[in-house]
């Protein structure tokens, strides 16, 4: 009956003390018999997975998923059609292995415009909210509301340490805010432009940012176009959208100022890399622009075929003469001021482009 509430904490020894057993429950409960408050100590046997304690048809087993994410204590599993029937008893033992998860949903993917998760609770609470921390920071989700996915931890952060002490920075598929947030609190941005195209993901970019005092981020709701043609000209750009985002090239790179990149994300198979290589090169010489650095590389595996992958962009303006600085000062002012701007400051500082001038990767 224990197992069946999912209250019994079977990591943990059963007690035998005289003529009583005690059971480690994750709560005092009034089922009849006396309780009470103890320490109990880990068991022999480790439950290494939920799959130890999931009762399911000996058939199905190996359906069972091999991992989920935890998002805040929210897991997010993906159950397969055979294993439906079963899905009460999954999530059962998920909250019975890790009692710090207390809603276990199932994912049923990410749709629509705004990308948010076809999900549903099958077991604990019934509520699709949680705070997630990542790098230290805490991040108020709803995942039927808005887009969050912990598996883009490193991603961030790469492109986090690579933001240099006084860019702006532009954020235009903020979701709940876990880019800008972490550029806005680790590193020296001027400022930080986070918006999304989602009210519900806006209002919780919101809250993150007064939960985080974030305060050099400016939030906004609406269309990345519109926003990157009232921000611009910006230092850089992340562009995580990764099924359209060659679509809101030409609007990022019209929003560059004299010098700046572009973290462009997609979801291809890798054959097709060199396409969207090409694709870049193509629209930056269209928007008169010089690519002075081009990188590619694999985020995660999205599916057997296909990976998410970064392109990291940085893009000049002006002929190869000019010599374009590297300035976070040279958006505020006209492209041929700001290019001037950029070449004393080179000079001055001895800190130019030489440093992330290395040659394409191809
Ligand atoms: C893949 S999510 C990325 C969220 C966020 N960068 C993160 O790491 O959690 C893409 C986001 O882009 C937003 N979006 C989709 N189309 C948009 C558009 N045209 N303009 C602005 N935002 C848009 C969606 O609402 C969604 O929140």
């Amino acid at each position: 009956m224990l197992t069946e509430r999912g209250v019994l904490m079977q990591h943990l020894r059963i007690v035998q003390a005289g003529d009583r057993i005690l059971l480690p429950t994750t709560e005092r409960l009034e089922i009849g018999l006396p309780t009470e408050e103890r320490e109990f100590e880990s068991g022999f046997v480790a439950i290494r997975s939920y799959k130890d304690l999931v009762e399911v048809p000996d058939r199905l087993r190996a359906s069972l998923p091999s991992s989920f994410d935890v998002i805040g204590d929210i897991a997010v599993m993906r159950i397969p059609e055979e294993l439906r029937p079963d899905q009460e008893a999954i999530g059962g033992a998920i909250l019975r292995w890790n009692p710090r998860i207390r809603v276990v949903m199932d994912d049923r993917g990410v749709k629509g415009d705004h990308r948010v998760r076809d999900i549903g609770v099958i077991a604990g609470e019934r509520r699709t909210t949680t705070v997630h921390v990542e790098h230290g920071l805490r991040y108020r989700v709803d995942l039927a509301a808005a887009y969050f996915s912990p598996r883009l931890a490193s991603e961030r952060k790469r492109i986090a340490d690579s933001v240099q002490e006084g860019e702006i920075v532009a954020d235009p598929f903020a979701g709940v805010g876990p880019y800008a947030i972490l550029i806005a609190r680790r590193r020296r941005p001027r400022a930080v432009h986070a918006s999304d195209a989602n009210p519900l993901a806006v209002a919780l970019l919101r809250a993150n940012i007064a939960a985080n005092r974030a305060d050099r981020i400016e939030a906004r709701e609406g269309d990345a176009r519109t926003i990157l043609r009232e921000i611009a000209p910006v230092d850089r750009i992340v562009l995580d959208l990764p099924h359209s985002a060659l679509e809101f090239l030409p609007d990022a790179l019209a929003a560059i100022g004299a010098r700046g990149t572009i973290h462009l994300y997609r979801i291809l198979p890798e054959a097709e890399e060199v396409q969207t290589i090409q694709h870049i090169r193509t629209a930056a010489r269209a928007a008169g622009l010089r690519v002075t650095d081009l990188r590619r590389r694999h985020v995660r595996a999205y599916s057997p075929t296909q990976n998410q992958t970064a392109f990291d962009v940085t893009v000049a303006r002006g002929s190869r003469l000019s010599g374009p600085g590297r300035s976070p000062t040279a958006g505020r002012t006209s492209r041929r001021r700001a290019n001037r701007a950029s070449g004393r400051r080179s000079e001055q500082t001895g800190r130019r482009s030489g440093s992330r001038s290395g040659r394409p990767r191809r």
